[in-house]
Parts: C-alpha cells; sequence; structure tokens
C-alpha cells in the first residue's frame, strides 16, 4: 500500500474511472493532476537533470531551533538532487537519528555511523550505507552513541575540524565518477561541538526557517555563531540558502513571516516555498522522503522545487579557499539521464 508505484496506479485508476463514468476525459480534476505530477517526479530520470555545481557543494542544514524543517528539508533535498541524476551524500549529525529514519538506514546502536568516523578511527567511506531511495543517495546514519560525542569530543585533537577532514579525506579517496555533487549535513537543534564541526565542515549554510511565530527568534544567535566560525575556524563559510517551510497559505501570519524572511534576507531566500502538508510528516513513518510515499503531493513537488532552484544556484559559484578540496574534480552527470525530447 505504501509502494509509491502502487499509489500512482491506484490515483490513476481512480481517475481513469471517474473519467470514463463521467463519460470525459477531466485532465483538469486533482487526481489527474496529482497523477501528472505524481508520473513527473518518479520519472524524474528521463527527465533533463539538474545541473551540476561547479564544484562539490558541502552544505550545512543549520537553526539551533527544532522542528523547523533542518531534517525533513536535508532528506528531501537530497532524494530530489538524487533523483534528478546528482550524486549526494546525506551526513545525519543529530543523535536523534531522524534523517536515518527517513531514509530507511537502520541507526540502531551499534551500527556502523557518524561517530566512528567522528570521534572513533574510522574513514566515513567505512560508515557510508545505500539507500532506497535512490543508487545515487548515499547516507551516514547517526546512532545515539552520537549523544556522548558532545563530550567525548572535548578531548579530542583538532576537535572542531573533525567533519571537514573526514569529508575530505573522503571525496580523495574515491574515484571522481563515485564523488558527490552534494554532501548535505543535518544538524541536531543545538549551537554544540556538533553543530560547529557541520559549520566547519561545510562551505555554505542553508537555514530553513518556518513560517511560524517567533520564526526570527534565536537567528542572530545563530547568524553570530557562522561569523565566528568565520572569523576564526572557516573562512569560507557563508549563509547561501533560506528555505521557507510548512508554509500554510491558509493564515495571515505565514504571509507575513515570509515577507519578513524576504525582506531580511532578500535573494538568499528560494523562491519556493515548502507548505504545511500532512504527507511531508507521514513519510518518515515509512522509512520514507515525501518524494517515494507521495510523489504527487504538493510536498514533494515544492521540494523538487526547492532542489532545482538550489542545483540553478550551483552552476556558478564563486572559487573557494579550501586547499583540502583542491584538485578535487566535480564528477560527471550520468548522460543517461538526459531527455529524449532534448535531443529530437
Ligand atoms: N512541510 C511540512 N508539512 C508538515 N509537516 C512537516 C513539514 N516539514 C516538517 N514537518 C514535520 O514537522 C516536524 C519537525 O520537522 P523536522 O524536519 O524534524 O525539524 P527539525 O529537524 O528542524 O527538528 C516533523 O514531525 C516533520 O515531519
Ligand atoms: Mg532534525
Amino acid at each position: 500500500m505504501t509502494d509509491p508505484g502502487e499509489r500512482l496506479r491506484s490515483s490513476l485508476a481512480a481517475d481513469q474511472s471517474s473519467s470514463s463514468s463521467a463519460g470525459m476525459a477531466d485532465f483538469d480534476s486533482p487526481i489527474a493532476m496529482e497523477a501528472m505530477r505524481a508520473t513527473r517526479v518518479l520519472h524524474a530520470a528521463d527527465q533533463e537533470p539538474f545541473p551540476a555545481p561547479n564544484r562539490i557543494r558541502v552544505i550545512t542544514i543549520a537553526n539551533q531551533k527544532g522542528g523547523v524543517g533542518k531534517t525533513t528539508s536535508t532528506v528531501n533535498l537530497g532524494v530530489a538532487l538524487a533523483l534528478y541524476g546528482l550524486r549526494t551524500l546525506v551526513i545525519d549529525l543529530d543523535p536523534q537519528g531522524n534523517a536515518s529514519t527517513a531514509l530507511g538506514v537502520e541507526h540502531t546502536v551499534g551500527t556502523p555511523s557518524v561517530y566512528d568516523a567522528l570521534v572513533g578511527d574510522n574513514s566515513l567511506g567505512e560508515v557510508v550505507h545505500p539507500t532506497t531511495a535512490s543508487p545515487k543517495l548515499l547516507c551516514v546514519p547517526a546512532t545515539i552513541d552520537l549523544a556522548g560525542a558532545e563530550i567525548e569530543l572535548v578531548s579530542v585533537v583538532a576537535r572542531e575540524h573533525r567533519l571537514r577532514r573526514a569529508i575530505e579525506a573522503y571525496v580523495h579517496e574515491l574515484p571522481p565518477e563515485q564523488r558527490p555533487h552534494y554532501v548535505l549535513i543535518d544538524c541536531p537543534p543545538s549551537l554544540g561541538l556538533l553543530t560547529l564541526n557541520a559549520l566547519v565542515a561545510g562551505d555554505e549554510v542553508l537555514i530553513p526557517i518556518q513560517c511560524e511565530y517567533y520564526a526570527l527568534e534565536g537567528l542572530g544567535q545563530l547568524l553570530n555563531n557562522i561569523d565566528l566560525v568565520r572569523q576564526h575556524l572557516n573562512p569560507g563559510i557563508a549563509v547561501r540558502t533560506i528555505l521557507l517551510t510548512m508554509y500554510d497559505g491558509r493564515t495571515k501570519l505565514a504571509d507575513q513571516v515570509a515577507d519578513e524572511v524576504r525582506n531580511h534576507f532578500g535573494e538568499l531566500v528560494l523562491p519556493a516555498v515548502i507548505p504545511r502538508n500532512v504527507r511531508v510528516s507521514e513519510a518518515p513513518g515509512y522509512g520514507q522522503s515525501v518524494l517515494t510515499y507521495d510523489p504527487g503531493s504538493r510536498g514533494s513537488t515544492s521540494y523538487v522545487e526547492a532542489a532545482r532552484q538550489l542545483a540553478e544556484r550551483g552552476v556558478d559559484l564563486p572559487p573557494l579557499d579550501r586547499p583540502g578540496m583542491a584538485g578535487v574534480a566535480v564528477p560527471p552527470v550520468a548522460q543517461h539521464a538526459v531527455s529524449t525530447q532534448e535531443s529530437s
């Protein structure tokens, strides 16, 4: 019942029977529209792929508030990028392991995880797992062991640089065609040593902002921390993307928050807005992203749109002064993903 293909077929079948009983094909019906959207998402690989970035993009998804959509956005943007042809690695850096859950990756105690690379001696390559969403999407899961890492890391040499070094070693050891185009790091809801590691590891920050009361509260603290990291630990880091999440078009408040965020952050805010959509919150319960759970839903199509905009903004990034990534070529995009319409 939860198989995305089956959902699509049943929604198509429901549409067919309703249009034939009406004696005419009604392509404007909500079900037909949804089926059409689902087909588009599911057959993403046959369509034009998203453009590859001009360098490997390491994006830290941060906001020290809980429940603003960090994990949901990491997972669904990651799946969208992968379905549209870009190799993506999701690193779950929250001890709760919600991103691992949503990607259907095991994260019980003892599973090789990000903890082993941060605190232990494992390489990232040794703790990377495949996902069911796409062969182009890999995940480094988080287990509950990570809860102790904030304290254990305190005595580790170069403790703020652990994740950065691990990512750099990982991309160097891979052949170019297996390197990720995108590395997305899902942060815990705090500004501790784990988030610090993610800010030192990233080249840019994506901040999800919930269209709700107090959306901007605490944001100043996050921006201050990012400034401090830029001054002392990672000169390349910058906020490059703001994503508005859980937008409820029925409320005036959501519009006010969205306007305020756009006034404040301008171009950094993606045009695509993620609506509040029950399918988005149901999907993790089935170990899935919303794109695979209900591809035709508004939640799914808006995450595809946001990922497309993110990718389009990545084709012309300024060069980075990051010695650890020097000489690392961007992997090629698979040719088979190019649409047949394009070539005719
Ligand atoms: N667009 C959305 N529509 C409905 N529910 C959402 C949406 N985005 C996130 N949620 C739900 O809100 C809760 C918090 O989201 P989550 O991504 O876990 O936030 P964070 O990682 O910032 O703590 C989760 O239960 C999630 O399923
Ligand atoms: Mg989270």
